[in-house]
């Protein structure tokens, strides 16, 4: 025969898990809506730098378009295109891709680039480059990465599109040639792909609609 201290113990648990989960179910209603429109506000934040001196309307994760790779650009993680407009018009497209060659391994960076193909800022925005030597990719260690905005695939050309030391028209890091030459790598090759793809990137159905 069960002990009954047993039985109402057990029922008495039984109660107050169902309570707690309860709990954590309505909080999580209530607070979804919150931690969505953090989450949307953190990454525009992260996004917004790469698009300086950019005129857009709406938000910039509004029409956002995640690719698998193979997916002709850069690296073999997911590929991002974040689309903007003005007036229903497209303006800019913003890349998230990944430079394979660095250093210390793959480095997750952020192009923003306006409808003419003109760079309208470049950020790193994950690596592990070492600490003194390739991390100076990073703006808060040097001002390596603020000298791509404004350029193009016209400016320099596509020679061009590398460091000094490789016969290129952008700064290298003193003692650190292989971080900065995986960067431009990726940036160059998605100037390509935006320059040969640009109807098909505004084309593409966002990942809300799919
Ligand atoms: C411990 C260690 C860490 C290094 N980290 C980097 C790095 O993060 N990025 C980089 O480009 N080179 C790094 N290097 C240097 C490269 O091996 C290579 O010598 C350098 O990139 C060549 O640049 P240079 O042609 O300007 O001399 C590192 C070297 C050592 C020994």
């Amino acid at each position: 025969m069960s002990n009954p201290s047993v039985l109402k113990n057990g029922l008495t648990l039984a109660l107050i898990a169902g309570v707690c989960s309860g709990l954590v179910a309505v909080t999580y209603a209530f607070t979804e809506d919150k931690i969505e429109d953090n989450r949307k506000a953190f990454l525009e934040q992260k996004l917004k730098p790469a698009l300086s001196g950019l005129f857009f309307e709406g938000d910039v994760t509004e029409s956002v378009v995640t690719l698998k790779a193979p997916h002709g650009l850069p690296g073999k993680d997911d590929a991002l295109i974040y689309r903007l407009y003005a007036s229903g018009e497209p303006v800019a497209a913003l890349f998230i891709v990944t430079a394979r060659n660095g250093y210390s391994g793959p480095i997750r960076i952020l192009l923003g680039v306006d409808i003419s193909g003109v760079v309208t800022g470049l950020r790193i925005l994950e690596h592990s480059e070492t600490p003194g030597l390739g991390d100076k990719i990073d703006e808060d260690k040097s001002d390596w990465v603020q000298q791509f905005a404004g350029r193009s695939l016209e400016d320099p050309a596509i020679d061009g599109w590398q460091i000094r030391n490789d016969g290129g028209e952008f700064d290298q890091l003193t003692g650190a040639s292989i971080t900065p030459r995986a960067v431009i790598q990726a940036v160059r090759e998605t100037l390509v792909y935006f320059a040969e793809n640009k109807e098909q990137v505004f084309a593409m159905p966002g990942d809300s609609a799919q």
